[in-house]
Protein backbone atom coordinates (compact mmCIF):
# COMPACT_ATOMS: atom_id res chain seq x y z
CA UNK A 1 0.00 0.00 0.00
CA UNK A 2 1.45 3.78 -0.93
CA UNK A 3 1.76 5.75 2.33
CA UNK A 4 -0.21 9.06 1.95
CA UNK A 5 0.96 11.87 0.16
CA UNK A 6 0.70 15.27 1.56
CA UNK A 7 -1.99 16.46 -1.62
CA UNK A 8 -4.13 18.71 -2.26
CA UNK A 9 -6.75 17.08 -0.17
CA UNK A 10 -5.33 17.00 2.90
CA UNK A 11 -3.13 19.96 2.87
CA UNK A 12 -5.74 22.48 4.92
CA UNK A 13 -5.93 19.62 7.51
CA UNK A 14 -2.39 19.02 7.58
CA UNK A 15 -1.64 22.67 8.28
CA UNK A 16 -3.90 23.03 10.89
CA UNK A 17 -2.42 20.14 12.71
CA UNK A 18 0.91 21.12 12.39
CA UNK A 19 -0.06 24.63 13.18
CA UNK A 20 -1.92 23.52 16.65
CA UNK A 21 1.19 20.76 17.20
CA UNK A 22 4.42 22.97 16.64
CA UNK A 23 4.20 25.69 19.37
CA UNK A 24 4.97 22.20 22.12
CA UNK A 25 7.19 20.64 19.34
CA UNK A 26 9.38 24.15 19.53
CA UNK A 27 8.60 24.20 23.80
CA UNK A 28 10.18 20.68 24.15
CA UNK A 29 12.91 20.91 21.54
CA UNK A 30 14.34 24.10 23.58
CA UNK A 31 13.62 21.99 26.96
CA UNK A 32 11.51 25.01 27.96
CA UNK A 33 8.54 22.96 28.55
CA UNK A 34 6.06 24.74 30.94
CA UNK A 35 8.79 26.61 32.78
CA UNK A 36 10.00 30.15 31.42
CA UNK A 37 14.05 30.35 31.21
CA UNK A 38 14.99 32.24 34.44
CA UNK A 39 15.00 35.70 32.89
CA UNK A 40 18.27 37.04 32.44
CA UNK A 41 17.19 41.11 32.89
CA UNK A 42 15.34 41.63 35.89
CA UNK A 43 13.75 45.43 36.49
CA UNK A 44 16.92 46.07 38.41
CA UNK A 45 19.35 45.49 35.46
CA UNK A 46 17.67 46.59 32.87
CA UNK A 47 21.31 48.59 31.42
CA UNK A 48 22.02 49.40 27.58
CA UNK A 49 24.85 46.62 28.85
CA UNK A 50 22.58 43.93 29.41
CA UNK A 51 20.41 44.69 26.18
CA UNK A 52 23.62 44.29 23.72
CA UNK A 53 24.29 40.53 25.52
CA UNK A 54 20.49 39.87 24.47
CA UNK A 55 20.54 41.84 20.90
CA UNK A 56 23.27 39.56 20.50
CA UNK A 57 21.93 36.65 22.24
CA UNK A 58 18.32 35.01 22.97
CA UNK A 59 16.86 37.96 21.35
CA UNK A 60 18.14 36.58 17.73
CA UNK A 61 18.12 40.45 16.81
CA UNK A 62 21.67 39.81 15.08
CA UNK A 63 20.48 36.75 12.79
CA UNK A 64 18.72 40.09 10.76
CA UNK A 65 20.64 42.99 11.82
CA UNK A 66 24.27 44.42 11.86
CA UNK A 67 25.70 47.00 14.26
CA UNK A 68 27.72 49.08 12.11
CA UNK A 69 30.51 46.96 11.40
CA UNK A 70 29.63 44.52 13.82
CA UNK A 71 27.71 41.35 12.43
CA UNK A 72 26.81 40.63 9.08
CA UNK A 73 22.85 39.72 8.56
CA UNK A 74 21.40 42.38 5.87
CA UNK A 75 18.21 41.56 5.90
CA UNK A 76 16.86 44.09 8.51
CA UNK A 77 18.82 47.37 8.11
CA UNK A 78 22.09 48.04 10.23
CA UNK A 79 21.26 49.86 13.43
CA UNK A 80 24.85 51.33 13.69
CA UNK A 81 26.99 53.51 11.04
CA UNK A 82 26.08 52.76 7.83
CA UNK A 83 22.54 52.18 8.47
CA UNK A 84 19.78 53.69 6.60
CA UNK A 85 19.62 57.70 6.69
CA UNK A 86 23.22 57.18 7.45
CA UNK A 87 22.59 57.36 11.32
CA UNK A 88 22.87 54.92 13.63
CA UNK A 89 19.45 53.91 15.38
CA UNK A 90 19.23 55.66 18.23
CA UNK A 91 19.81 59.12 16.24
CA UNK A 92 17.66 57.61 13.32
CA UNK A 93 15.00 57.30 15.58
CA UNK A 94 14.34 60.75 15.87
CA UNK A 95 13.95 61.27 12.24
CA UNK A 96 11.21 58.48 12.16
CA UNK A 97 9.75 59.99 14.76
CA UNK A 98 9.29 63.22 13.61
CA UNK A 99 7.98 61.25 9.94
CA UNK A 100 5.78 58.73 12.41
CA UNK A 101 4.25 61.73 13.93
CA UNK A 102 3.34 63.63 10.50
CA UNK A 103 1.50 60.46 9.02
CA UNK A 104 -0.38 59.70 12.72
CA UNK A 105 -0.71 63.16 13.52
CA UNK A 106 0.16 61.86 17.49
CA UNK A 107 2.66 62.94 19.01
CA UNK A 108 5.79 60.56 18.82
CA UNK A 109 9.13 60.90 20.79
CA UNK A 110 12.20 58.81 19.51
CA UNK A 111 11.70 56.31 22.12
CA UNK A 112 8.21 55.92 20.95
CA UNK A 113 9.28 54.76 17.27
CA UNK A 114 11.91 52.30 18.95
CA UNK A 115 9.10 50.91 21.37
CA UNK A 116 6.56 50.61 18.49
CA UNK A 117 9.21 49.26 16.62
CA UNK A 118 9.59 46.30 18.62
CA UNK A 119 5.49 45.93 20.00
CA UNK A 120 3.89 46.48 16.72
CA UNK A 121 7.09 45.62 13.79
CA UNK A 122 4.39 46.10 10.90
CA UNK A 123 3.14 49.93 11.98
CA UNK A 124 5.96 51.05 10.18
CA UNK A 125 8.58 49.20 7.74
CA UNK A 126 11.54 50.85 6.80
CA UNK A 127 11.90 51.75 2.69
CA UNK A 128 13.44 49.34 0.70
CA UNK A 129 12.87 46.57 3.65
CA UNK A 130 9.63 43.91 4.04
CA UNK A 131 7.22 43.68 6.75
CA UNK A 132 9.39 40.38 8.16
CA UNK A 133 10.58 41.56 11.20
CA UNK A 134 8.95 39.06 14.03
CA UNK A 135 7.51 40.38 17.29
CA UNK A 136 10.13 39.90 20.09
CA UNK A 137 7.25 39.12 22.90
CA UNK A 138 5.71 36.12 20.63
CA UNK A 139 7.21 32.56 20.23
CA UNK A 140 9.67 31.77 18.87
CA UNK A 141 12.16 34.45 20.25
CA UNK A 142 9.84 35.29 23.43
CA UNK A 143 11.09 38.14 25.23
CA UNK A 144 9.91 39.43 28.34
CA UNK A 145 8.94 43.30 29.34
CA UNK A 146 12.48 43.67 30.88
CA UNK A 147 14.62 42.15 28.38
CA UNK A 148 12.61 44.26 25.00
CA UNK A 149 13.08 47.26 27.57
CA UNK A 150 16.81 46.70 27.84
CA UNK A 151 17.26 45.99 24.52
CA UNK A 152 15.46 49.62 23.57
CA UNK A 153 18.18 51.10 26.05
CA UNK A 154 21.31 49.76 24.04
CA UNK A 155 19.50 50.79 20.90
CA UNK A 156 19.28 54.49 22.83
CA UNK A 157 22.62 53.72 23.55
CA UNK A 158 23.94 53.52 19.19
CA UNK A 159 23.93 57.47 18.77
CA UNK A 160 21.19 58.30 20.70
CA UNK A 161 20.58 58.99 24.26
CA UNK A 162 19.87 56.48 27.00
CA UNK A 163 16.26 57.18 28.80
CA UNK A 164 14.57 54.33 30.89
CA UNK A 165 12.16 56.60 31.73
CA UNK A 166 10.84 57.46 28.48
CA UNK A 167 10.38 53.57 27.66
CA UNK A 168 6.63 53.38 27.87
CA UNK A 169 5.78 49.24 26.83
CA UNK A 170 1.90 49.13 26.14
CA UNK A 171 0.17 46.67 28.62
CA UNK A 172 -0.77 43.29 27.80
CA UNK A 173 2.21 41.98 25.19
CA UNK A 174 3.74 39.22 27.25
CA UNK A 175 0.25 37.76 28.29
CA UNK A 176 -0.36 37.37 24.33
CA UNK A 177 2.83 35.38 24.12
CA UNK A 178 1.74 32.96 26.78
CA UNK A 179 -1.48 32.62 24.62
CA UNK A 180 0.61 31.82 21.77
CA UNK A 181 2.30 29.32 23.34
CA UNK A 182 -0.45 27.02 24.66
CA UNK A 183 -0.74 24.85 21.65
CA UNK A 184 -1.70 21.18 21.80
CA UNK A 185 0.34 18.34 20.26
CA UNK A 186 -0.43 15.67 18.27
CA UNK A 187 2.04 13.21 16.65
CA UNK A 188 5.79 14.13 16.98
CA UNK A 189 7.68 14.09 13.33
CA UNK A 190 11.25 12.09 13.87
CA UNK A 191 14.00 14.71 13.72
CA UNK A 192 16.95 12.28 12.73
CA UNK A 193 14.81 11.29 9.90
CA UNK A 194 13.79 14.70 9.22
CA UNK A 195 17.67 15.87 9.04
CA UNK A 196 18.70 12.93 6.58
CA UNK A 197 15.81 13.87 4.01
CA UNK A 198 17.20 17.51 4.27
CA UNK A 199 20.54 16.50 3.34
CA UNK A 200 20.13 13.77 1.47
CA UNK A 201 19.75 15.30 -2.37
CA UNK A 202 18.26 11.95 -3.85
CA UNK A 203 15.38 12.14 -1.55
CA UNK A 204 12.16 13.58 -2.60
CA UNK A 205 13.12 16.55 -0.18
CA UNK A 206 16.82 17.29 -0.22
CA UNK A 207 16.45 20.84 1.05
CA UNK A 208 20.40 21.01 1.61
CA UNK A 209 20.64 21.48 -2.18
CA UNK A 210 19.47 25.04 -1.71
CA UNK A 211 20.06 25.95 2.16
CA UNK A 212 22.89 25.84 4.81
CA UNK A 213 22.85 24.57 8.11
CA UNK A 214 25.45 24.94 9.94
CA UNK A 215 28.48 24.04 7.88
CA UNK A 216 26.32 21.67 5.06
CA UNK A 217 24.79 22.44 2.04
CA UNK A 218 24.07 25.05 -0.63
CA UNK A 219 23.00 29.10 -0.57
CA UNK A 220 20.75 29.41 -3.44
CA UNK A 221 18.15 30.17 -0.92
CA UNK A 222 18.74 31.72 2.42
CA UNK A 223 20.57 29.86 5.33
CA UNK A 224 18.40 27.51 7.84
CA UNK A 225 20.94 27.89 10.64
CA UNK A 226 18.65 29.39 13.10
CA UNK A 227 15.55 29.27 10.70
CA UNK A 228 13.16 28.28 14.10
CA UNK A 229 14.61 30.65 16.42
CA UNK A 230 13.12 33.82 14.48
CA UNK A 231 10.45 32.28 12.24
CA UNK A 232 7.00 30.95 13.96
CA UNK A 233 6.18 27.77 12.77
CA UNK A 234 3.57 28.75 10.95
CA UNK A 235 5.75 30.71 8.96
CA UNK A 236 7.84 27.79 8.66
CA UNK A 237 4.82 25.19 6.95
CA UNK A 238 3.94 28.08 4.31
CA UNK A 239 7.47 28.58 3.93
CA UNK A 240 7.79 24.58 2.79
CA UNK A 241 3.97 24.26 1.82
CA UNK A 242 3.56 27.52 -0.04
CA UNK A 243 6.76 28.77 -1.20
CA UNK A 244 5.75 31.72 -3.15
CA UNK A 245 3.50 33.32 -0.71
CA UNK A 246 6.45 35.41 0.85
CA UNK A 247 9.60 35.74 -0.74
CA UNK A 248 12.56 36.08 1.16
CA UNK A 249 14.12 39.58 0.81
CA UNK A 250 16.90 39.51 -1.30
CA UNK A 251 15.81 35.60 -2.72
CA UNK A 252 13.40 37.32 -5.32
CA UNK A 253 13.35 35.55 -8.82
CA UNK A 254 14.28 37.65 -11.79
CA UNK A 255 13.89 37.21 -15.41
CA UNK A 256 16.84 38.94 -17.55
CA UNK A 257 15.95 38.79 -21.33
CA UNK A 258 19.15 39.54 -23.50
CA UNK A 259 19.51 41.28 -26.57
CA UNK A 260 20.16 38.06 -27.91
CA UNK A 261 17.25 37.00 -26.55
CA UNK A 262 18.40 35.00 -24.20
CA UNK A 263 16.26 34.38 -20.80
CA UNK A 264 18.06 33.88 -17.35
CA UNK A 265 15.82 33.20 -14.87
CA UNK A 266 17.54 33.05 -11.26
CA UNK A 267 18.25 35.27 -7.95
CA UNK A 268 20.42 38.11 -8.44
CA UNK A 269 23.32 36.88 -6.04
CA UNK A 270 25.77 39.99 -7.08
CA UNK A 271 26.18 42.89 -9.28
CA UNK A 272 28.17 45.85 -10.39
CA UNK A 273 28.22 47.94 -12.87
CA UNK A 274 29.33 46.20 -15.42
CA UNK A 275 27.88 42.81 -14.23
CA UNK A 276 25.39 40.72 -13.00
CA UNK A 277 25.38 37.28 -11.31
CA UNK A 278 22.49 34.84 -11.51
CA UNK A 279 22.39 31.84 -9.44
CA UNK A 280 20.00 29.66 -10.91
CA UNK A 281 18.06 26.32 -8.66
CA UNK A 282 21.01 24.23 -9.05
CA UNK A 283 23.45 26.68 -7.84
CA UNK A 284 24.99 27.88 -11.14
CA UNK A 285 25.94 31.20 -11.56
CA UNK A 286 25.37 32.96 -14.85
CA UNK A 287 27.31 35.84 -15.95
CA UNK A 288 25.11 38.74 -17.72
CA UNK A 289 26.96 41.41 -19.16
CA UNK A 290 24.61 44.73 -18.34
CA UNK A 291 25.27 46.14 -21.39
CA UNK A 292 23.92 42.86 -22.83
CA UNK A 293 20.56 43.19 -20.90
CA UNK A 294 17.34 44.04 -23.03
CA UNK A 295 14.64 43.66 -20.00
CA UNK A 296 14.96 42.72 -16.31
CA UNK A 297 11.37 42.11 -14.35
CA UNK A 298 10.91 40.66 -11.27
CA UNK A 299 8.89 37.12 -11.13
CA UNK A 300 6.44 36.56 -8.35
CA UNK A 301 7.23 32.76 -8.09
CA UNK A 302 10.12 31.27 -5.50
CA UNK A 303 12.99 30.07 -6.81
CA UNK A 304 11.99 27.54 -4.37
CA UNK A 305 9.65 24.48 -5.56
CA UNK A 306 6.50 24.87 -5.36
CA UNK A 307 5.10 20.93 -5.17
CA UNK A 308 6.32 19.55 -1.79
CA UNK A 309 2.59 18.70 -0.83
CA UNK A 310 2.45 16.69 -3.81
CA UNK A 311 6.38 14.85 -3.34
CA UNK A 312 6.37 14.81 0.45
CA UNK A 313 4.24 11.88 2.59
CA UNK A 314 2.63 13.27 5.62
CA UNK A 315 5.40 11.21 7.27
CA UNK A 316 8.18 12.88 5.50
CA UNK A 317 6.77 16.29 6.10
CA UNK A 318 6.71 15.78 9.79
CA UNK A 319 10.20 14.09 10.10
CA UNK A 320 11.39 17.49 8.52
CA UNK A 321 9.11 19.96 10.78
CA UNK A 322 10.75 18.23 13.10
CA UNK A 323 13.98 18.69 11.85
CA UNK A 324 13.69 22.22 10.46
CA UNK A 325 11.84 23.87 14.14
CA UNK A 326 15.12 22.38 16.11
CA UNK A 327 17.33 24.92 14.54
CA UNK A 328 17.06 28.03 17.01
C1 LIG B 1 13.99 37.76 10.89
C2 LIG B 1 14.70 39.02 10.81
C3 LIG B 1 14.64 40.00 11.97
C4 LIG B 1 14.87 39.77 13.31
C5 LIG B 1 15.16 38.45 14.00
C6 LIG B 1 14.79 41.06 13.96
N1 LIG B 1 14.51 42.04 13.05
FE1 LIG B 1 14.34 44.03 13.39
N2 LIG B 1 13.78 44.35 11.48
C7 LIG B 1 13.82 43.39 10.48
C8 LIG B 1 13.41 44.00 9.22
C9 LIG B 1 13.30 43.29 7.88
C10 LIG B 1 13.13 45.36 9.50
C11 LIG B 1 12.69 46.42 8.49
C12 LIG B 1 11.23 46.34 8.22
C13 LIG B 1 10.42 47.02 9.26
O1 LIG B 1 10.66 48.21 9.49
O2 LIG B 1 9.54 46.39 9.85
C14 LIG B 1 13.38 45.53 10.94
C15 LIG B 1 13.22 46.73 11.63
C16 LIG B 1 13.68 46.97 12.92
C17 LIG B 1 13.66 48.24 13.59
C18 LIG B 1 13.11 49.54 13.07
C19 LIG B 1 13.72 49.97 11.84
C20 LIG B 1 14.84 50.93 11.89
O3 LIG B 1 16.00 50.45 11.87
O4 LIG B 1 14.54 52.13 11.85
C21 LIG B 1 14.23 48.06 14.82
C22 LIG B 1 14.46 49.10 15.89
C23 LIG B 1 14.55 46.66 14.93
N3 LIG B 1 14.19 46.02 13.77
C24 LIG B 1 15.11 46.08 16.05
C25 LIG B 1 15.21 44.70 16.24
C26 LIG B 1 15.56 44.07 17.49
C27 LIG B 1 15.94 44.81 18.76
C28 LIG B 1 15.48 42.72 17.30
C29 LIG B 1 15.70 41.61 18.32
C30 LIG B 1 14.81 41.60 19.45
C31 LIG B 1 15.12 42.50 15.91
N4 LIG B 1 14.95 43.72 15.30
C32 LIG B 1 14.97 41.26 15.32
C33 LIG B 1 14.16 42.08 10.62
C34 LIG B 1 14.42 41.44 11.82
C1 LIG C 1 15.86 24.70 -5.58
C2 LIG C 1 16.26 25.29 -4.34
C3 LIG C 1 15.45 25.03 -3.06
C4 LIG C 1 15.09 23.80 -2.52
C5 LIG C 1 15.34 22.41 -3.05
C6 LIG C 1 14.44 24.13 -1.25
N1 LIG C 1 14.40 25.48 -1.05
FE1 LIG C 1 13.66 26.45 0.55
N2 LIG C 1 14.01 28.24 -0.32
C7 LIG C 1 14.66 28.41 -1.56
C8 LIG C 1 14.68 29.82 -1.88
C9 LIG C 1 15.28 30.44 -3.14
C10 LIG C 1 14.05 30.50 -0.82
C11 LIG C 1 13.83 32.00 -0.69
C12 LIG C 1 12.63 32.46 -1.47
C13 LIG C 1 11.38 32.19 -0.74
O1 LIG C 1 11.21 32.69 0.38
O2 LIG C 1 10.54 31.45 -1.29
C14 LIG C 1 13.63 29.47 0.15
C15 LIG C 1 12.99 29.72 1.36
C16 LIG C 1 12.80 28.78 2.36
C17 LIG C 1 12.34 29.07 3.70
C18 LIG C 1 12.01 30.44 4.27
C19 LIG C 1 13.26 31.00 4.90
C20 LIG C 1 13.14 32.39 5.43
O3 LIG C 1 13.97 32.74 6.29
O4 LIG C 1 12.27 33.16 5.01
C21 LIG C 1 12.28 27.86 4.37
C22 LIG C 1 11.86 27.64 5.82
C23 LIG C 1 12.68 26.84 3.44
N3 LIG C 1 12.99 27.42 2.23
C24 LIG C 1 12.73 25.48 3.75
C25 LIG C 1 13.00 24.49 2.81
C26 LIG C 1 12.87 23.07 3.07
C27 LIG C 1 12.48 22.45 4.41
C28 LIG C 1 13.18 22.42 1.92
C29 LIG C 1 13.14 20.93 1.63
C30 LIG C 1 11.86 20.28 1.79
C31 LIG C 1 13.53 23.44 0.93
N4 LIG C 1 13.40 24.68 1.51
C32 LIG C 1 13.93 23.17 -0.37
C33 LIG C 1 15.18 27.43 -2.34
C34 LIG C 1 15.01 26.07 -2.14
Amino acid sequence: MRRPFLGVAVFTVVVVLAIAAVGEMITRVSGEGGRRPAVAVSAGTITPEAGETVFWGKGKCSTCHAVGTRGGAVRGPNQGEGGPLGLPIGARAGERARERARATGKPYTATDYLVEALADPGAYVVQGYKNEMPNPFQPPIRLGSDEVRAVIAYLQSLGGTVDLAAIKLPAGLEAKSRAAAEWKPYVAGDSEKGEKLFFDVDSSAGCGKCHRVGTRGGSVGPELTTVAGTRDPVFIVESILEPSKVIASGYETVLIITKSDQYVTGIVKREDATTVEVADSQGRIQQVARADIKQRTPQTVSMMPGNFKEILTVEEFHDLLAFVLGLR
